[in-house]
């Protein structure tokens, strides 16, 4: 996808994102290490899911769920100091699309119609938003700032894939409700661990009703402060009964968010 100036997509977000430059400083971190993993996303995509079943593969026997995530895999600013004080073995979750610094990544990504249902709940409930969900779809300061444009994020993800394919795991959210052994599997050989061997444990231990109870029992910072659950409803396809038609009409008028969609095998 070519723009007037003659300069493709990822060509211009890497002059947007500052891509490229060797010793480019990243958000929160003092320095990055060889042996670092990086696990990404757009907001609301199902990243605290995928850290938890990293988390789970490496440590099978503990309990691991929202409220000691940050032990495991180093949320960048809830766990800055742990990040800065390690020297080794640091899994980081990033939301920052700056794979090119990243020696290691696994991303996750989710149609973006499930994804702007979920980021508006969240932003409306810690207050950070406070219209109706037509209004949340076509407010970009909401849905680009810091991190880019959803289509953006994914669209330098893939672009990171094709030219650099081991340095980053695509896995697909919906893939992840419908095949997690095989995601579970392909998560471990990327980073080089032997193959787990209680699969169902893992998918049990990281499942939706079994996060969303500990998050009742035990609490959560964003259950103290809103009062509602960050374990929402955890599915799919919830865009076709939540959006009113005039949104879903918008919406496939978004040629850029469409495109990238069609390309990452969602049905539009
Ligand atoms: P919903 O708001 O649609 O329920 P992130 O961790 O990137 O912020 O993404 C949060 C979204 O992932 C929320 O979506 C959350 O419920 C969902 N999620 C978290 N853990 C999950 C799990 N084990 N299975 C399915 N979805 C999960």
């Amino acid at each position: 996808m070519k723009n007037k100036s003659g300069k493709s997509l990822y060509e211009r977000l890497i002059v947007k994102f500052g891509l490229g430059k060797k010793k480019r400083k990243l958000p929160g971190i003092e320095q990055i290490y060889p042996d670092d993993v990086f696990i990404c996303s757009y907001p609301k995509s199902g990243n605290t899911w995928l850290r938890i079943i990293v988390a789970k593969i490496l440590y099978p026997n503990r309990e691991i769920h929202l409220g000691n995530i940050d032990e495991f895999v180093h949320g960048l600013f809830s766990a800055q100091d742990r990040i800065n004080s390690k020297f080794e073995n640091r899994i980081i979750k990033s939301h920052y699309p700056y794979f090119e610094s990243y020696p290691k990544t696994i991303y996750i990504y989710r149609d973006y119609r499930d994804v702007l249902i979920s980021y508006y709940h969240y932003k409306k409930s810690l207050g950070e938003f406070s219209g109706d969900l037509s209004e949340f779809i076509r407010d970009n300061e909401q849905l680009e700032i810091p991190y880019g444009g959803w289509a953006k994020h994914l669209s330098i993800a893939r672009q990171q894939k094709e030219s650099n394919p081991n340095s980053i795991l695509l896995i697909k959210y919906e893939d992840l409700h419908l095949h997690p052994k095989e995601c579970i599997k392909e998560i471990a050989s990327f980073l080089g661990l032997p193959q787990p061997k209680r699969l169902d444990d893992i998918i049990s231990e990281s499942s939706f009703n079994h996060l969303k109870n500990l998050e009742t029992s035990l609490g959560s910072e964003f259950k103290k402060r809103t009062q509602k659950h960050f374990f929402r409803k955890g599915i799919t396809n919830d865009w076709k009964s939540e959006f009113s038609k005039e949104d879903i009409d918008w919406l496939q008028e978004q040629h850029e968010i469409m495109s990238v969609l069609l390309d990452s095998g969602y049905a539009i």
